[in-house]
């Protein structure tokens, strides 16, 4: 769990820095990431100063000098920095130690010894969350890559004649970045859907893709893993008993290798299945003798899970129901009080940290929460994301899983003659009372979607309201078209042709906002922000795999008798004998910040002092009259939709004013 910087310079070019200058820029790069590797810190440039490592490291398992990094082989071929975590890293240094001369016992150093046995095909073997840079001396190959969902951030640009990667953008600067807007990309929310950044020629190394250059030459991307569902014609043979064991099997599993480390580890515990899952099989697993981080004690009043606490009556917090599952437990349960004062005055930092916009500021919630699980001593924290993703959590799934008749299962009580009353029952296209207008998409669009919804939702994720030229120059883009344009080919033939809507809703998701945004401002940036390594118990391919493979109304399913949704069907027969009935039964709540803030409360007086005429003008494409009245609708007047477009307003001015972004005009956008 650390941040990484690396450079790789492409082509011949005469080499004018110093051997000085370049330590120094690494050095300056790694500082400012320092949060993220408080324990040690190092670098390592070749002989002809034409590649460099850089990493700072939160020590986690191995706390030996042995485990810090860049690493490198005994035969000086191969050098690596790593961020994250891989598990199962024990099993492959038993097989691979008679062939590999292993330094210390970190997780990270698998890495070389993978790659030298596998070469290129290392990156299947990382069970994991991680990103990380190699270079191969012997014959001058660079990799760099990123895990299967994105957990880790990893990004990437040119400046002058060199190839940049670096865990967060702002790492950049350190080489004389300049950040200007990528307008374009914000305008069709290609930031969101494709390789592409809210910053001109920064780009990310998408989730489950390496990038690759050999003998400095141009580099290229490309995929190593993807998500693949099940032909939607095809009968599923397995029992649903079986198919709930393996669920509640590889669940465990993933719980299981997540419990390791040489630190404390805690839980996030909010109100939802999810985290309860974790919690609860986190109990079982010690109960049964597992070690939990650097503890053994069989005392579960030790196990600390953390709960944000959001102000009584706002109508989102859940932490009554998260102490009531921390007492069933018998954990022990820490609520985060995080009143609207604590929001506000992290709001910025939210932004800062994650690199990414999100139209809620739970991000700021996050920051709070992270900061007391850091004071408490924690280093480590098992969470929830991804489960929604995977087994089909969010309520504009319903339609999806409706569209077409799930012809690999039929439910036992499965009554054709109800159709049209189930999609009436299915669930609006809306997040908390907002409607979202969604904007028009070419029908070839649709058409490639299989009909899918979600999309146009996604296409709204960041409401600004534009400058008027941005019409003029991008006005013939529509977002769900540059966003199925990003995919390959073999995926918009399976949406087509044979993966379930419901399937192919949850791949647009999981491909898009989920890794861009959400884990993004409310993951790993922010977590880390306080030397919290976050470990996402359910983005374990294994568990994905298996839960791709499962039959759409299993996951959301339709109760034909009661005219009602159960959510993550599947999962909540798989981890019933680890929560309470409360949580087994409770439907999906979405976890978000409140949405309405007392008139000159702190929100609003932090929405006021970033949305002023100065800051939105600075920009160069938003529109001020259109902006000006968002925070007044959605204060003083409760408009949810305003609310939502003030915080995206005052999102872009904290960026543009931290990383100092140069104003848009036409101009740039020719
Ligand atoms: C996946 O999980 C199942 C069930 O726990 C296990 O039998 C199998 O070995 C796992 N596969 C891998 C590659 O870890
Ligand atoms: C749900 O799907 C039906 C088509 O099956 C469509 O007519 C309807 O508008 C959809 N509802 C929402 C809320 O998207
Ligand atoms: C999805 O595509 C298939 C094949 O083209 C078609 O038969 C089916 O009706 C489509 N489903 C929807 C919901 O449009």
């Amino acid at each position: 769990m650390c941040g990484i910087t690396a450079f790789l310079a492409v082509g011949q070019p005469p080499q004018t820095r110093s051997r000085e200058q370049i330590e120094q820029e690494i050095h300056n790069s790694l500082d400012i990431v320092k949060h993220r590797g408080p324990d040690a810190s190092g670098k390592w440039i070749n002989s002809g100063n034409r590649v460099g490592l850089g990493h700072v490291r939160l020590s986690i398992v191995d706390l030996s000098p042995e485990g810090n990094q860049p690493f490198e082989d005994t035969e000086n071929e191969v050098y690596a920095v790593v961020n994250g975590e891989l598990y199962d890293h024990e099993r492959y240094r038993e097989e691979l130690a008679a062939e590999y001369n292993f330094r210390g016992h970190s997780d990270c150093e698998i890495v070389l010894a993978l790659y030298k046995h596998y070469g290129l095909d290392f990156l299947s073997h990382l069970r994991g969350e991680f990103a990380l840079v190699l270079w191969d001396a012997k014959r001058e190959v660079f990799v760099a890559t990123r895990d299967r969902y994105g957990i880790k951030s990893l990004y990437y640009t040119v400046v002058g004649d060199r190839l940049l990667v670096a865990t967060e953008m702002k790492q950049f600067l350190a080489y004389g970045w300049e950040p200007e807007w990528d307008v374009r990309s914000v305008y069709e929310s290609g930031w969101v859907f494709d390789e592409r950044t809210i910053f001109r020629d920064v780009k990310k190394i998408q989730p489950g893709h390496y990038l690759i250059s050999r003998n400095y030459g141009e580099f290229r991307t490309d995929k190593y893993w993807d998500m693949h569902y099940p032909d939607k014609f095809t009968k599923e043979v397995r029992t649903e008993e079986e198919m709930i064991e393996g669920v509640r099997q590889r669940l465990l599993d993933a719980v299981r290798v997540r419990l390791r480390a040489d630190v404390p580890v805690g839980i996030y515990l909010s109100g939802g299945i999810d985290s309860s899952a974790i919690a609860g099989m986190v109990v079982h697993l010690v109960k049964e003798g597992a070690k939990l981080g650097d503890s053994s004690s069989k005392d579960l009043s030790r196990i600390q899970c953390f709960t944000v606490q959001f102000d009584k009556g706002s109508g989102f917090d859940e932490s009554d129901v998260a102490e009531r599952t921390a007492e069933f437990l018998g954990v022990k349960f820490n609520p985060v009080h995080v009143p609207e004062g604590k929001l506000a005055e992290r709001f910025e930092n939210a932004v800062w940290y994650s690199e990414a916009f999100m139209a809620d500021i739970n991000g700021a919630g996050k920051l709070a929460m992270a900061e007391v699980a850091h004071n408490a001593g924690f280093k480590v924290v098992i969470t929830g994301e991804g489960s929604d993703e995977h087994f089909a959590g969010y309520s504009y799934f319903q339609n999806e899983s409706l569209l077409e008749d799930d012809l690999t299962w039929t439910p036992p009580d499965y009554d054709p003659t109800k159709r049209e009353e189930a999609i009436r029952n299915a669930g609006t296209n809306h997040i908390q009372g907002v409607k979202w207008v969604v904007p028009q998409t070419l029908p070839s669009t649709m058409r490639t979607l299989n009909n899918t919804r979600v999309a146009g939702l996604l296409t709204r994720a960041v409401p600004l309201y534009y400058a008027p030229w941005l019409q003029d120059e991008f006005g013939a883009s529509d977002g769900q078209t540059v966003l199925t344009e990003s995919f390959d080919g073999e995926v918009r033939h399976a949406m087509a042709q044979s993966w379930h809507p419901l399937h192919t809703a949850e791949y647009l998701w999981t491909k898009t906002a989920f890794p861009n945004s959400l884990l993004r401002y409310l993951g790993d940036n922010i977590d880390m922000a306080y030397q919290v390594e976050s470990r996402p118990a359910f983005l374990d391919h294994n568990l994905t795999e298996f839960a791709n493979s499962l039959p759409p109304s299993l996951k959301m399913k339709y109760n034909y008798g009661s005219g009602t949704f159960t959510e993550k069907y599947i999962l909540r027969e798989a981890v019933r004998p680890f929560v309470t009935e409360e949580i087994y039964k409770r439907k999906k709540q979405p976890y978000m910040a409140p949405m309405r803030y007392a008139v000159d409360g702190p929100v609003h007086r932090k929405l006021k002092e970033l949305i002023t005429k100065e800051n939105i003008e600075a920009l160069g494409f938003v529109d001020w009259e259109r902006t000006e009245p968002l925070v007044e609708k959605g204060i003083v007047g409760g408009d949810p939709l305003a609310f939502r477009a003030a915080i995206a307003a005052a999102q872009c001015v904290v960026v543009s004013q931290r990383f100092g972004v140069k104003k848009a005009t036409q101009n740039d956008c020719k």
